[in-house]
């Protein structure tokens, strides 16, 4: 494939929004409405077919963020202090909020575009846990992508999407980021996107570490694989702020399929125990005083309830098992009439096999190719590999500045979500510091961004220029995979070994290995010390060099190509910060050898920023300020 004969493209818009998950359907449907009132271009540009792109793909059995405002069962207060808790008292209180007191609507947007959500008798949303609810969500995201490509639809030619095109780089003007670069994964074209302004919305990242799923199960983790470190990459090439790039989120799954388990321990009230039976949540509770005050507040921060689990594995109690079986004859034992109980027990297996339907249609695989009914027979559970999802239990992101009316002095600088970058937004996984917000409230961010982005292109009219010198450099850059492909492949015999290039999946292996074995991964029980993480920077320094000769010889394999580079870049700046915080705040996610305790005078955020004028990293401490 030759790169000169790819057609450059460049579209011109006001507001650009990278990404078409749940956060970017929140903004385009948001940024809209401003848009028709201001006479406004938005431009949506998604890697995929946005009505199964993003972590919501597969659908969803729940939504795990809703307040219920108006019934009063809840407070935005109480939430904050939730997702402080569960993150070691790192968290941004003003982001956790502003997402927290608007979530409602956007729950009730999405049942009036047609999401069937559970009800009970008395026509109340069925509750999960305390802010989950129950849905039927197979189709979640076909249902919200189509609202928010209706949104754009009604703007007539200020409102484009672009399905299919591969976000690579920012492109700055000075210190301001005024576009994006990227290709099509289908056709011939390289695409240059103009705007007043960018909203980086393309999620978190997955095989960064070496994942427990290899050979025949490769590819298989609990959140996308499609999602490899865009955002990260995209604000840390502008030259953004980012924060807790160090606190990665390791799920606990239902083992190798990774089904959810939030159904069973909330809905189902199940309990998890090891091969003897127990329940190592009780007998390990004195452990969970060693970490007070987080330790012992309800519900347990998850880092600690994986942490009580590793320990049983370590000390060889395993295979771990949620008990389905015995909370199933829980929850039929008090019911008297036997007809009733059957019923009821019909109705609760068909419960539990939808909830696997709904969101992970391979777990219910693995249930038939095991002879598993739940209703008899335990399931194993395991702790995942790390990913970096700040929408659920992770943190990592962009530092981003707050709502004017409750962020604390240092946390708002402008428009609100907009990184420490001119012209930059981020939401949803892309921003940091503002966990559990999940599809409901990364939606409800990317609203809250797509406004506050419009805004920005209504107060900054003038219009964008970028050199034709520019667009051939980035165009070169981008393509190069491609043209080293060209160049060698005749070299050698086989097509995936060749000692002038490396192949995307080989960087992608060797990458894995660095940060699994070097940076805490589940092959090492998630231990690190600063002699490993050292030594993982060393090697990353050579992938970076070797970067140079990534190859490929179709346009996926050039998707594959740049996407390991995001994920390299996200890799890098998580060892960087693992480095920089001295100490174990998150036993469970990630342990550091050399200083195994929590510590007091790190109650703060380890923020990083890479120079684009000088390539250098600079560690930053930011001070935690609490509203509540
Ligand atoms: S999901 O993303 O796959 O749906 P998950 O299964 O972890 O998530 O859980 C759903 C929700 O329940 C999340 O809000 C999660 O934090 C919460 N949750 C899961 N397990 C527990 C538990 N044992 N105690 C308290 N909250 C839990």
């Amino acid at each position: 494939m030759n790169p000169e004969q790819f057609e450059t493209i460049i579209v011109e818009t006001d507001l650009l929004i990278l990404g078409g998950g749940m956060a970017a359907c929140g903004a385009a449907f948001e940024a809209s409405y401003w848009a028709k009132k201001h006479n406004r271009k938005v431009t949506l540009v998604d890697k995929a077919a946005m009505e199964r792109s993003g972590a919501v793909a597969m659908g969803l059995s729940a939504i795990n963020l809703y307040l219920g405002l108006k019934n009063g069962k809840n407070t935005v207060e109480d939430y904050i202090n939730y997702v402080k808790n569960d993150l070691m008292g790192i968290a941004r209180d003003d982001l956790v909020a502003n997402i927290a007191r608007h979530v409602d609507s956007t729950v009730h947007l999405f049942e009036k575009w047609g999401l069937p959500i559970w009800k009970d008798e008395e026509g109340n949303y069925v509750n999960e846990g305390k802010w989950q609810i129950m849905i039927h969500g197979e189709s979640y995201k076909n249902i919200v992508s189509e609202a928010a490509k209706n949104a754009l639809k009604e703007l007539g030619d200020n409102g484009e999407y672009y399905e299919r095109v591969f976000i690579t780089e920012p492109i700055m003007n000075g210190d301001r980021c005024v576009g994006a670069a990227g290709f099509s994964v289908r056709e011939n074209k390289f695409y240059v996107f103009k705007a007043q302004a960018v909203l980086d919305v393309m999620g978190g990242a997955v095989h960064i570490f070496r994942p427990r799923s290899v050979g025949e199960g490769l590819g298989r983790s609990w959140y996308p694989p499609f999602n490899s470190g865009a955002s990260a990459y995209f604000t840390l090439k502008a030259g953004a702020e980012m924060t807790c790039q160090e606190v990665r989120f390791v799920p606990v799954r239902f083992k190798d399929s990774y089904g959810p388990v939030g159904a069973w321990f909330l809905l189902f009230k199940s309990k998890a125990t090891n091969a003897k039976g127990e329940d190592y949540m009780e007998t390990r509770a004195a452990e969970l005083e060693k970490w007070a005050p987080y330790g012992t507040v309800t519900p347990t921060p998850a880092n600690l309830r994986n942490y009580l689990m590793l320990q049983e594995l370590e000390e060889g109690n395993g295979p771990i098992y949620m008990r389905t079986d015995e909370a199933i004859k829980e929850l039929v034992a008090n019911i008297p009439d036997e007809k009733d109980a059957k019923r009821k027990l019909k109705e609760l297996e068909s419960e539990a096999w939808e909830d696997f339907l709904d969101m992970t249609v391979s777990q219910a695989l693995n249930w038939a190719a095991h002879n598993i009914m739940p209703e008899e027979t335990p399931s194993e559970i395991a702790a995942c590999e790390p990913y970096f999802i700040s929408s659920h239990s992770g943190a990592s992101g962009a530092w981003i500045s707050g709502p004017e009316d409750l962020a604390p002095e240092g946390y708002h600088w402008g428009y609100g979500n907009m990184t420490t970058v001119k012209g930059l937004f981020a939401a949803g996984d892309a921003s940091g510091a503002s966990s559990h917000k999940f599809s409901s409230g990364s939606f409800t961010e990317g609203r809250i961004a797509g406004k506050s982005g419009l805004a920005f292109c209504v107060d900054h009219p003038d219009s964008v220029d970028i050199s034709d010198e520019i667009i051939q450099e980035l165009k070169e850059k981008i393509l190069r995979p491609l043209a080293i492909f060209d160049e060698h492949k005749d070299y050698a015999n086989d097509a995936d070994v060749n000692p002038n290039f490396i192949k995307p999946k080989m960087f992608m292996f060797r990458l894995q290995k660095i940060m699994d074995e070097y940076a805490g991964g589940a092959s090492v029980g998630f231990k690190t010390s600063q002699a490993l993480l050292e030594k993982g920077l060393e090697f990353l320094e050579y992938m970076k060099e070797d970067s140079e000769k990534l190859a490929a010889s179709n346009l996926n394999e050039l998707m594959r190509c740049w996407e390991n580079i995001h994920r390299m870049w996200q890799a890098e700046s998580h060892i960087r910060t693992i480095l920089f915080r001295e100490e174990t705040r998150w036993p469970g996610y990630y342990f550091r050898t050399d200083f195994p305790g929590i510590k007091a005078d790190w109650k703060c955020f380890a923020n990083c920023k890479w120079d684009p004028e000088t390539g250098e990293w600079e560690m930053i401490r930011r001070e935690v300020e609490e509203l509540t």
